[in-house]
């Protein structure tokens, strides 16, 4: 079979060269030119663990190649995969006029029998309005829409795409639906199950996977409120109730409010999706206040701790990106919590491993370094953003002598805090127990009882 991917994004880039990986004939398109340029040269527009390798393999047999013109990129092939960003609009909805763009473009170039498919996230009812519009523009009904939502998380796609939970694949005509199914046939040999529904169902599926998912973060990081006043620990709590196979463990870590390219954009266009129809959905309204607002109140929690002359400090942030293992800046709380810092006249030092090159333009006035170490040098406190695992791995005595002050805001519950306390520092954690516990005993604990957070920082 012979596909084309429109857009050589995290979606696209990825599933095109998994594709390629299954055996398939795969074009790459992108109107971006000079993306196009550096993937023929072999220089990946964004970091995906694996994806070099993948991209470099399929080349080399012939099976995946990039275009940068789109007539020839579409004609003669089986499917074409609309794989274009879809961002927010003002009132939170989905931004169709990408997806829009492509459905124009290709219209008068596809064969009769191609079926085009979305992968990007869209809301109900869109593959059925991109049916009309191609009808529109080529003057007959020939071109059938399938929609064919994307589950893969960054960081880990490509496992996720080999070893998906399902497929989900809506299709409104036979010829669409029997396509979708031969070119998945070498994964659900494999056991992976294949959700076959409408159109609207698998555009519904994929917004209502992705708030529910996100009210698991949202709830957790309640939870991890609740720790604090209570002397619980939210990590304890995450594994006693995710052995509950009805819960389950995934998607209950604590965190500084999720971010990315998906879950802020989705649970809002969720959530205004269903206020233009006029069906309310109250806990995602809910949880989208609460997320962007968690961000503020863990800056605010930063500066309670450098005091009434929080100007002049020096704050270590590690880790920009809006989780571990991707480069990807898009809605990271960092963006959030490190302007409201520097307002407040604190100067920033920052590390990260992969997304130093993106956050740049996105944070100035930091002081980019290239080491942990290097960020910690000299900072009142230093707050861990992003859970790279090599971050885990610190030689946290050595951090203590790099920097000034004493405080480890940990917003990913990333270290141990007795190891953080026998390092001569501090720690603050989420949900573990107190939301600062000082070394020397002193407890900044607002309310609640001892804890274990607090025993383990008591000096030893
Ligand atoms: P991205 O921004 O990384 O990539 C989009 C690409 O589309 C860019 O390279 C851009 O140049 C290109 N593009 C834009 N307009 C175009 C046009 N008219 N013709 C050709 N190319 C065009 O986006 P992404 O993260 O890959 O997301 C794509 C879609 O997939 C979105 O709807 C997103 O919500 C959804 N999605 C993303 C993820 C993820 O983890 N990133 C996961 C699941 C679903
Ligand atoms: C998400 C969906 O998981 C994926 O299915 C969809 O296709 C695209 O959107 P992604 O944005 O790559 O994937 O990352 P994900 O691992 O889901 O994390 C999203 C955000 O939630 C990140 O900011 C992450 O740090 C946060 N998160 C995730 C938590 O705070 N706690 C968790 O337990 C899990």
């Amino acid at each position: 079979m012979k596909v084309t991917m429109i857009g050589a994004g995290y979606v696209g880039l990825t599933t095109g060269a998994c594709l390629a990986d299954l055996g398939y004939q795969v074009r790459v398109y992108d109107v971006d030119k000079g993306r196009i340029a550096d993937l023929r040269r072999s220089q990946l527009p964004i970091y995906e663990p694996g994806l070099d390798e993948l991209v470099t393999r399929n080349v080399g047999r012939g099976r995946l190649s990039f275009h940068d013109t789109i007539d020839p990129a579409v004609q003669h092939v089986d499917m074409v995969f609309v794989t274009v960003g879809t961002p927010s609009l003002a009132d939170g909805g989905v931004d169709l006029s990408h997806v829009e763009t492509v459905a124009r473009d290709i219209a008068r170039s596809l064969a009769p029998d191609t079926v085009v498919v979305i992968k990007s996230t869209v809301e109900a009812g869109t593959a059925r309005h991109i049916t009309k519009l191609i009808a529109t523009v080529r003057g007959d009904d020939d071109i059938k829409v399938a929609a064919n939502p994307e589950f893969l998380r960054e960081g880990s796609a490509i496992d996720d795409f080999f070893t998906a939970d399902r497929i989900v694949c809506g299709a409104d005509d036979e010829r669409s639906a029997s396509h979708l199914e031969r070119l998945y046939e070498p994964l659900t040999r494999r056991r992976i199950p294949y959700v076959k529904t409408s159109t609207v169902d698998a555009e519904l599926t994929k917004c209502a996977a992705n708030a529910f998912l996100a009210l698991k973060i949202g709830f957790i990081n309640e939870v991890a409120d609740l720790c604090e006043s209570t002397g619980g620990d939210v990590l304890a709590i995450a594994e006693a109730i995710g052995l509950d196979r009805r819960i389950g463990r995934e998607f209950l870590n604590a965190g500084p409010g999720f971010g990315g390219s998906c879950f802020p954009k989705d649970t809002r266009s969720f959530a205004a999706t269903a206020r233009r129809l006029g069906v309310a959905q109250r806990l995602i309204e809910t949880l989208i206040e609460a997320n962007e607002s968690r961000k503020r109140s863990l800056a605010t929690r930063i500066l309670t701790h450098l005091g009434a002359d929080s100007r002049g400090k020096t704050v270590a942030i590690l880790g920009t990106a809006f989780k571990a293992n991707t480069d990807d800046m898009r809605e990271a709380a960092a963006l959030t919590i490190v302007p409201i810092l520097q307002a407040a006249g604190v100067h920033i030092r920052a590390h990260d491993p992969k997304a130093g090159d993106r956050a740049r333009p996105l944070l100035p006035g930091i002081v980019w370094c290239d080491t942990p170490f290097e960020a910690a040098e000299m900072a009142d406190a230093l707050v861990v953003l992003t859970e790279w695992a090599d971050y885990a791995r610190l030689d946290l005595g050595r951090l203590a002598k790099s920097m000034r002050g004493r405080m480890v805001f940990d917003f990913r519950n990333l270290f141990d805090p007795k190891a953080v306390a026998d390092a001569g520092l501090s720690y603050a954690g989420l949900g573990r127990g107190s939301p600062a516990v000082s070394v020397s005993g002193r407890s900044a604990m607002r309310g609640g009882t001892a804890n274990r957070a607090e025993k383990a920082a008591a000096p030893v």
